[in-house]
C-alpha cells in the first residue's frame, strides 16, 4: 500500500548540502517516490540554493503564510522544486527572513527559531493541503520537537490524528540547547510540563532530547551507532533517555545513490571504469597527480580524505602520527574538507611541510570530492564516532580501499582484509589513537605494495551493494508496522 509521509530536514542534496544528513534525506525521498510512496519533502528555501536552470514553481495556495513563535512573526510561501533525475519534488520553505543567510546552518542568536519555522510549515503546509500524513519523519535536532508539536500544537486538528513519528538520530553531537525562556516559541501555548523538567530547572531546553521523548519511534543511520547511543561513551547525554526508549528504537544503514556515486557513470570524472577495467583507475590516478601538483609513481600510495573537520571524524589522531609516517613511508595524501581551524591550520601547516606529497584544499566542492574517490587508492575515516558514514561505501564502489576506525556505521560497512583468506572490504582499526591508525596506515602501506592482494581487497569493495532501492526496505517496512489501520 502507498504511503502518505511528510518529512522536513535541514539538508537535502542537492538543494543544499552539508553532510550526509543532504545525501539521505535526497536519497529517502528519490527512492520513496519511486517505490509509489506520497512523500512531501519541506526543507528551508536558502539563499545559497543555485536556483538557475531547477524546475521550481511557487504554490500559489501556499504565499504569505502566517506563523507566531512567541513575539516573533514569520511569513513564508513555499515553491516546489524537482529533484534532478527523478520525478519527486521537494517544497522550499521560502523565508528570507530566516532562511537568506551566509550559510545553511549560522551561529547567529535566532538559528533554532529558523528550524522551529521549517516544522511548523511542514505542518501548516500539510494543512492547506489537506494532507493527512500517515508517517511524520523529522530528522535530527533541527526538526525535532515536530514529534512532540504533532501530539500537542497540532494534535486537535484531525489531519493529524492517524499520524505516526520518527525521529532519526544522524548525528547526537548537535542537541540545539536553547535557554527556556524561549519555551513559548518552542511550543506556543503549550505547558513548561511538556519538556524534560531536569534540563528545564537548570534553565534549558534541549531540542533533541524533547523529539526523541515524544518520537513514536527513533531511527538511527546504522546498527551499531543503534547500541552504542545507548551508552555513556557515545549518547552525548542521551544514553539514559535511550536506555528506557530502546524499544523505540532502530537502526538502519544509510545506502549509497549509485547514479551519483560510480565510477562507471560519474558524471564530474573524465574516464569511466568498472571492477575490471582498474587501468583506467590508475590514469585517473595520474591525470589528478599533474592537477594538484603531487609527486609520486605509480608504486606511491595516494590517500584521500573528504570531510567536515570536525572533532568527531578523529583528525586528531592524526596530529602526531601523520608527520611521522610522511617522513617514514612513502604515499601522497589528499585532502578536502572545511571546518574548525584546528583542522584547517594542521592540514595547511602538513602541505607546507610536505608540498611535493600533500595537497590541502580547504573549503567545499562535489567536483573535488568525486575526483578524490575516483582518484585515490585509500580513503581514510579514523572517526572518533560516526553514525554511519557514506564515503567509505563511495570509496568501496570506487575501488579506493577504506582505512577506517571500528565504530558505528564504519564497523557495519567495512569487513578488515584477512589475505590468508582474501576475505574483506577495507582496513578496520579498533583503538582511538594515534598507535591505532598508525597501525592501520602501514597496514594499508604494505598490503599495497603486494598487487595480488590490492587488487582482490579493492574487487571485493566494488562487489558490494550499498545501494538506497535495498536500505530504503528498511524504512518502508518500519513506516508499515507503526500505521494506524482504521
Ligand atoms: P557527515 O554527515 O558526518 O559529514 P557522511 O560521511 O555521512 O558524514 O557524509 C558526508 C558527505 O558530505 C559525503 O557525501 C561527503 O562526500 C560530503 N562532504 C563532506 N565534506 C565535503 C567537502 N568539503 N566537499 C565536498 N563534499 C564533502
Ligand atoms: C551524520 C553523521 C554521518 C551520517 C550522516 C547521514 O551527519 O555524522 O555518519 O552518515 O549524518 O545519516
Amino acid at each position: 500500500m502507498p504511503l502518505k509521509i511528510c518529512f522536513a530536514s535541514a539538508e537535502v542534496t542537492p538543494f543544499a548540502k552539508a553532510g550526509g544528513l543532504a545525501d539521505v534525506s535526497g536519497a529517502l525521498l528519490k527512492y520513496l517516490h519511486a517505490d509509489g510512496h506520497d512523500i512531501r519533502l519541506f526543507m528551508p528555501g536558502y539563499s545559497s540554493i543555485q536556483r538557475a536552470g531547477l524546475e521550481i514553481y511557487p504554490v500559489d495556495f501556499l504565499r504569505n503564510v502566517s506563523v507566531t513563535l512567541g513575539s516573533h512573526r514569520y511569513e513564508f510561501s513555499v515553491s516546489t522544486a524537482q529533484l534532478p533525475d527523478s520525478s519527486a519534488f521537494v517544497y522550499l520553505v521560502d523565508c528570507p527572513a530566516a532562511f537568506h543567510r551566509g550559510s545553511i546552518y549560522t551561529a547567529d542568536a535566532d538559528e533554532y527559531r529558523r528550524f522551529l519555522l521549517l516544522t511548523h510549515a511542514a505542518f501548516i503546509c500539510c494543512q492547506r493541503m489537506a494532507f493527512a500524513p500517515q508517517i511524520m519523519h523529522f530528522n535530527d535536532w533541527h526538526t525535532a520537537v515536530g514529534t512532540l508539536l504533532m501530539r500537542a500544537t497540532y494534535g486537535w486538528d484531525r489531519l493529524f490524528q492517524g499520524a505516526r513519528s520518527v525521529l532519526t538520530v544522524h548525528n547526537i553531537g548537535y542537541q540545539g540547547i536553547v535557554s527556556g525562556t524561549v519555551h513559548a516559541e518552542v511550543l506556543p501555548g503549550g505547558p513548561v510540563s511538556m519538556f524534560d523538567q531536569a534540563d528545564y530547572a537548570a534553565g534549558r531546553i534541549n531540542l533533541l532530547r524533547t523529539g526523541l521523548a515524544y518520537a513514536d519511534r527513533i531511527t538511527t543511520v546504522s546498527p551499531t551507532y543503534a547500541r552504542e547511543l545507548r551508552t555513556a561513551e557515545y549518547g552525548m547525554g542521551m544514553e539514559t533517555l535511550l536506555r528506557k526508549r530502546a524499544d523505540a528504537i532502530v537502526g538502519i544503514l544509510n545506502g549509497v545513490d549509485y547514479d551519483e556515486w560510480d565510477p562507471r557513470r560519474d558524471r564530474y570524472v573524465s574516464q569511466h571504469y568498472g571492477a575490471n577495467q582498474l587501468g583506467v583507475k590508475a590514469e585517473l590516478k595520474d591525470q589528478f597527480l599533474q592537477r594538484i601538483k603531487l609527486t609520486g609513481g605509480p608504486r606511491t600510495a595516494l590517500i584521500g580524505i573528504v570531510s567536515r573537520l570536525a572533532t568527531q571524524k578523529g583528525f586528531d589522531l592524526l596530529f602526531d602520527c601523520m608527520p611521522a609516517l610522511l617522513r617514514a613511508r612513502e604515499f601522497n595524501l589528499v585532502v578536502l574538507g572545511t571546518g574548525e581551524p584546528r583542522y584547517e591550520e594542521f592540514f595547511t601547516d602538513l602541505q607546507l611541510r610536505f608540498p611535493d606529497r600533500v595537497h590541502f584544499q580547504r573549503g567545499y566542492s562535489d567536483e573535488l570530492a568525486h575526483w578524490i574517490e575516483a582518484a585515490s587508492d585509500m580513503f581514510l575515516m579514523p572517526s572518533r564516532y560516526e553514525p554511519c558514514g557514506l564515503n567509505q561505501m563511495y570509496s568501496m564502489r570506487y575501488g579506493t580501499v577504506p582505512i577506517v576506525r571500528r565504530t558505528g556505521g564504519l564497523a557495519d560497512s567495512v569487513q578488515h582484509f584477512d589475505p590468508a583468506t582474501g576475505a574483506g572490504t577495507g582496513i578496520v582499526f579498533n583503538d582511538y589513537n594515534a598507535e591505532g591508525v598508525t597501525w592501520a596506515l602501514n597496514t594499508a602501506l604494505d598490503l599495497y605494495q603486494n598487487k595480488g592482494s590490492w587488487r582482490r581487497l579493492m574487487q571485493n569493495g566494488m562487489a558490494q551493494d550499498y545501494s538506497w532501492s535495498r536500505q530504503v526496505r528498511g524504512y518502508v517496512e518500519l513506516y508499515e508496522s507503526m500505521v494506524v489501520h482504521t
